[in-house]
């Protein structure tokens, strides 16, 4: 079986092609390097030991998808190419709409045109905007507090519509929670662009030395010690959950949404602790104000998953934690130095 990874040099993508190949499947890689570069594939195909196709090209641009589609015998597409920092996506909403709407929406053209109609898509917790309580189940009321997490939305009921058009079509939404930890080998990992958003690279870096503090972003939310909760998943975990898609979805009957995320959640500080035990340095930390848009607690059931994809999260804190660092210490600059 032959799958197309649109976005495959990224952070999830990487991990996610690597289990793939492991697993038997003939991968495809597409990507438009716009947040990655070759030198992840080229990590990959080490780790792997065996050589990835590899197209550059842009999921926007009709001829680049439709040549892919030409040259190869694509079964399936895990879609993660799409840009993704929340605040850039409110400075910048049309990029974002473009990018990751306008492009999906090609991407399904194409497939539609050379008869694939199977497609697994990473969306994301942040469909549920703030969560009236915690933990998420999928069939929570969903909105959106940024353009980011509209696109997301759109995207999931766009695909929905597609469904309704053609059952034909084969749809796996997932909806991840926060991936953070790196492959074992600390070869490949998180490369985020300048200063990092998320709060895991951000205590990687602080821990390596190249950030002077972590900036604890509110101490006064209503959880355990006022600082906000979120379910982090290890991003292996996470790419086995596309493994398990693909294994049930041509048994679909209708589009399956699935939460992927450990079920537990922790706050800011309970990761620097985790992080500070599991790598032996100290992470220096401030509180600091709240960040816009921020919520208190976003934690996953992960019930639904382990019923219909007999998935379920593997790896704890601290393997999260040592990877994370282990790939951070091999790699101060990310794969820039290489
Ligand atoms: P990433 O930026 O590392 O990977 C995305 C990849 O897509 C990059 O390699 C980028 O170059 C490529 N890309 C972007 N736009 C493209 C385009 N127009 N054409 C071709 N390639 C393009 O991000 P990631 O963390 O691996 O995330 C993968 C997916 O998962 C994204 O859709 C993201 O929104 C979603 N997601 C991520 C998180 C997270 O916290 N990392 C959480 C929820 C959902
Ligand atoms: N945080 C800090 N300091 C930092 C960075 C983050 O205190 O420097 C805090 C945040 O306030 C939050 C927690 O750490 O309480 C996690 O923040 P992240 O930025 O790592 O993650 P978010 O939950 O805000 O968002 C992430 C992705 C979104 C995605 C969402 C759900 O960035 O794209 O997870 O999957 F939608």
């Amino acid at each position: 079986m032959k799958i197309l990874v649109t976005g495959g040099a990224g952070y999830i993508g990487s991990h996610t092609v690597i289990l793939l190949i492991e697993s038997g499947y003939d991968v495809v890689i597409f990507d438009n390097f716009s947040n990655s570069s070759k030198e992840s594939v080229a990590r990959v195909e080490n780790i792997v030991q065996k050589k990835i196709p590899l197209i550059k090209g842009d999921i926007r641009n009709k001829e680049d998808v439709e040549n892919i589609f030409k040259a190869h015998n694509i079964d399936a597409v895990i879609h993660f190419a799409g840009l993704k920092a929340v605040g850039e996506s409110v400075e910048q909403p049309l990029r974002y709409y473009d990018n990751n709407i306008y492009g999906t929406l090609v991407l399904c053209e194409v497939m539609q045109k050379y008869g694939c109609k199977s497609i697994v898509f990473s969306s994301s917790a942040t469909v549920y905007g703030d969560p009236l309580s915690t933990p998420i189940t999928e069939s929570f009321p969903c909105s959106a507090t940024n353009p980011y997490g509209r696109s997301k939305l759109f995207i999931e009921e766009m695909l929905q519509d597609l469904y309704t058009s053609d059952k034909a079509w084969k749809i796996v939404l997932l909806r991840y929670f926060n991936p953070i930890g790196a492959h074992e080998s600390g070869t490949i990992g998180e490369d985020p662009n300048g200063i990092p958003n998320n709060l895991m690279p951000y205590i990687t870096q602080t821990a390596v030395g190249k950030l002077s503090c972590l900036g604890v972003f509110g101490d006064d939310y209503d959880t355990h010690d006022g600082t906000g909760v979120r379910d982090y998943i290890h991003v292996v975990d996470l790419a086995e959950g596309h493994i398990k898609a693909l294994e049930v979805i041509d048994t679909l009957e209708e589009v399956l949404t699935v939460n992927l995320g450990t079920g537990i959640g922790y706050s800011v500080l309970d990761m620097v602790k985790a992080f500070e035990e599991a790598s032996g340095k100290e992470v220096p930390f401030c509180i600091a104000p709240r960040r816009a848009g921020d919520i208190a607690k976003c934690y996953a059931d992960p019930s639904y998953a382990k019923e219909v994809l007999q998935w379920e999260a593997k790896k704890n804190i601290v393997q999260m934690c040592e990877d994370s660092w282990r790939w951070q210490q091999n790699n101060p600059n990310g794969y820039k130095g290489s």
